[in-house]
């Protein structure tokens, strides 16, 4: 089985469970807290990891206590990090996510660490042996655009996950094996309405005639859509007891990435992504909800 590269963000990530939100100037006690592992890139590459895969993630922390725990928890799921750059006189990327009853999540990042990895982080060597490599948009674009420059000069096929959404040049997507958007970024994207799933698939299908090749929708309770230039698939997400919803698109791409690479069969990656995340929506936070293969499957 090939390797899977990630390159992403890396955060910490302070969880706040929440009866309700604050209104402006007033001070309300929350539930409970936690200090959990998180950043997309991370959570995809421990994702990936925990079922199995050959990951390695090339990213950034702060030479801090904060990067020193990230560290520490990808070594524990196996991901390889002998790319992951400590790096002085910035602080590791944090998070602040607020948690409601409903599971519910509200994220505000800083990047810090995350803002510095360059396209000078990523060499052709790094990508030898790669079997997919998996970005998000938590570090710079102009990265992000080099790694994918990179990757198509060796064909080696590259999955992107457009967050946090921001209205992106169709011509650099490009080429692009997959990309997995929630509705939110696929209307940003597109600039398409998605209320329906017929306009879901009609917006997925501009970004297949812009010449990528697989698009993913993911539709939380709803399940996700798979459309390509020749058919549009549907798979029904189970029905679960929602706990927290933080790094379930996370969860997805890393069982996606997985299960690709291992099988080379995108309907039975789609189905098992789509199960893999609902499971994780059961526990808290994104890292810690992230069980192994054999948890999830039996
Ligand atoms: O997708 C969830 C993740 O988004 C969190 O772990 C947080 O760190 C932000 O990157």
């Amino acid at each position: 089985m090939g390797r899977i590269l990630v390159v992403g963000s890396i955060n910490t990530d302070l969880v706040t469970f929440i009866d309700r939100l604050p209104e402006a100037g007033e001070t309300v006690a929350a539930r409970d807290f936690a200090q959990l592992p998180g950043g997309k890139g991370a959570n995809q590459a421990v994702a990936a990891a925990r079922l199995g895969a050959d990951v390695a993630l090339i990213g950034r922390v702060g030479n801090d206590g904060f990067g020193h725990l990230a560290l520490a928890s990808l070594a524990e799921a196996g991901v390889i990090t002998d790319r992951v750059l400590p790096t002085e006189n910035v602080p590791s990327g944090i998070a602040t996510i607020l948690v409601e009853p409903s599971g519910e999540n509200r994220i505000l990042i800083v990047a810090g660490a995350n803002g510095h990895v360059t396209p000078a982080d990523i060499s052709e060597e790094a990508l030898a042996g790669v079997a997919l490599v998996v970005l998000q948009l938590e570090i710079p674009l102009e990265t992000v655009f080099h790694v994918m420059t990179l990757a198509h000069g060796l064909d080696v096929p590259v999955l992107l996950n457009p967050v946090p959404a921001v209205a992106l040049d169709p011509e650099r997507l490009r080429g692009l094996a997959y990309l997995v958007a929630n509705r939110g970024e696929l209307a940003l994207l597109t600039a398409s309405p998605v209320e329906s799933t017929d306009q879901i698939a009609a917006a997925a299908r501009k970004l297949v005639r812009r010449g990528i090749a697989h698009v993913v929708v993911t539709l939380g309770a709803g399940g996700a859509l798979l459309v390509t230039a020749t058919r549009v698939a549907h798979v029904e997400a189970p029905s679960v007891a929602v706990v927290d919803t933080t790094g379930a698109g996370d969860a997805f791409i890393g069982c996606f990435a997985q299960t690709l690479v291992a099988t080379n069969d995108v309907d039975t990656a789609l189905s098992r992504a789509v199960r893999y995340a609902a499971d994780t929506v059961t526990r808290r936070g994104a890292q810690t909800s992230y069980s192994e293969a054999k948890g999830f499957e039996q």
